[in-house]
């Protein structure tokens, strides 16, 4: 070779993935060569502490450490890996297939920044990249997050939103809800809280416009030493009125949670405030009874279709033989049918009698609008005041914002 030609410059080793085996998370492999090419690297668990010596590491930007259930008994090593690597300025992706929740918590905990469940998502590495590389900005506390009384003693309604199958509009009803409910309270400090308890999914976020932050993930991660400011900080503050808990901006196992850490953080929202909303996934998880021996008012999402009545009925099913209150669910028929339209009223009412269920609640169809609203991120009372969606769920808040104030009337 000669050497007066300039030696293109073989490209600096920016990333490795850190596993027992690379081979076995090939998806991972791809997916690395398409987001940097050839400039990553493998490490085996043993080989990475002493790489982190070495001056090729200096340009290391991150690490994605892969493991599987066979792994769990090294998650010493697997922490103090991710340790060093922070010490370093080097970011962690960590890459998990059927590892209990108790091991991601502790690593998690570590340090890791952000996680990936494997099998990878489409595109799921390089939004992690591109996650790490550009800073979320946080909102200055002052001024979006909620500073919350730390000895406050509400005993708050709780109201949950469950689509019993997907875009059945349980997230439009919960989002608008608590809006309306926050309009209709007049109170000076907020006295409705959202929570979004579709850890993986939840689009609260996004009908909202509010960034999803790393503090919820900090939040959920220590349930048992939570404080009020702990649970304050991981709150965004919508329009000074409604104070929201977003999903985790990692897409996490839903069963990374406990019941306790649900009752903790239900009870604590509770504590502090009047409503509590709670948009649940359409999965049952271990804490979806929690949930629902907790709530005041369980809304089910439905649609008049095959697949809302067989799901309704598989969940009818599923509390019943388990003992649990089935009777506690009030089922609200979505973009359901005109008063003018018989046929569709009529078709209503059989859903109805051979779910053996009452359809409590109607709500209209709105139309193109509402998922207008929903993406610019403004409540319908904000975006489209007069639509027939948006009147329905007003009506809703009020009545049951005169039930609160009943309550709260009786019990002084
Ligand atoms: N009554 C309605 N009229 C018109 N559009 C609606 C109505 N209800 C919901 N939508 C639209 O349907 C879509 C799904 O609604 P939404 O996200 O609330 O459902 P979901 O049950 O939360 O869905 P997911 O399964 O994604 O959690 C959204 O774009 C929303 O704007
Ligand atoms: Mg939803």
């Amino acid at each position: 070779m000669s050497s007066d030609q300039p030696q293109a410059e073989t490209s600096a080793i920016v990333a490795c993935t850190v596993s027992r085996d690379v081979q076995n998370f090939d998806l991972l492999i791809e997916d690395m060569e398409t987001a940097l090419g050839e400039s990553w690297g493998d490490l085996g668990f043993n080989e990475a502490l002493a790489f982190f010596g070495q001056s090729e590491a200096e340009a290391l930007e991150f690490i994605a450490m892969a493991l599987d259930a066979d792994d769990e008994e090294n998650l010493g090593l697997m922490g103090e890996i991710i340790t060093q690597a922070k010490s370093r300025g080097i970011k962690v992706i960590l890459i998990a297939e059927e590892v209990s929740p108790a091991s991601l918590h502790t690593l998690l905990r570590q340090g890791a920044d952000e996680f990936i469940p494997y099998p990878l998502p489409e595109q799921e590495l390089q939004a992690a990249i591109t996650r790490l590389s550009t800073p979320e900005p946080e909102p200055a506390p002052a001024e979006a997050t909620h500073q919350l009384q730390a000895d406050n003693r509400r005993e708050g309604a709780v109201i949950v939103c469950h689509g019993l199958a997907g875009g059945t509009g349980s997230t439009t009803l919960a989002v608008n809800l608590a809006w309306e409910l926050a309009e209709l309270s007049s109170a000076k400090t907020p006295s409705v809280c959202l929570l979004d308890l579709d850890l993986q999914q939840g689009s609260v976020s996004t009908y909202l416009d509010l960034p999803r932050r790393e503090a919820v993930m900090e939040m959920l991660g220590e349930t048992e030493s939570m404080d009020a400011d702990l649970f304050g900080q991981a709150l965004l503050s919508f329009q000074d009125k409604l104070q929201v808990l977003t999903a985790p901006s990692d897409m996490i196992p839903l069963d990374f949670l406990t019941v306790e850490d649900i009752e903790r953080v239900v009870e604590m929202a509770r504590s502090h405030f009047d409503f509590v909303i709670i948009d649940m996934p359409h999965t049952l998880v271990q804490w979806s009874e929690t949930v629902l021996q907790m709530a005041h008012v369980y809304f089910s999402t439905i649609e008049l279709d095959m697949r809302s009545a067989q799901n309704a009925l598989r969940l009818k099913r599923a509390l019943q033989s388990e003992g649990l209150p089935f009777e506690k669910l009030r089922f609200a028929l979505n973009r359901a049918p005109k008063f003018t339209d018989l046929s569709g009223k009529s078709r209503v009412k059989r859903m109805a009698e051979s779910l053996g269920i009452s359809i409590d609640l109607q709500l209209p169809d709105g139309g193109k609008p509402i998922t207008q609203s929903c993406d610019h991120g403004q409540p319908l009372a904000v975006s489209n005041p007069k639509n027939p969606l948006r009147k329905e769920i007003a009506k809703l808040a009020r009545s049951l914002h005169d039930l609160g104030a009943g309550e709260t009337e009786a019990a002084a």
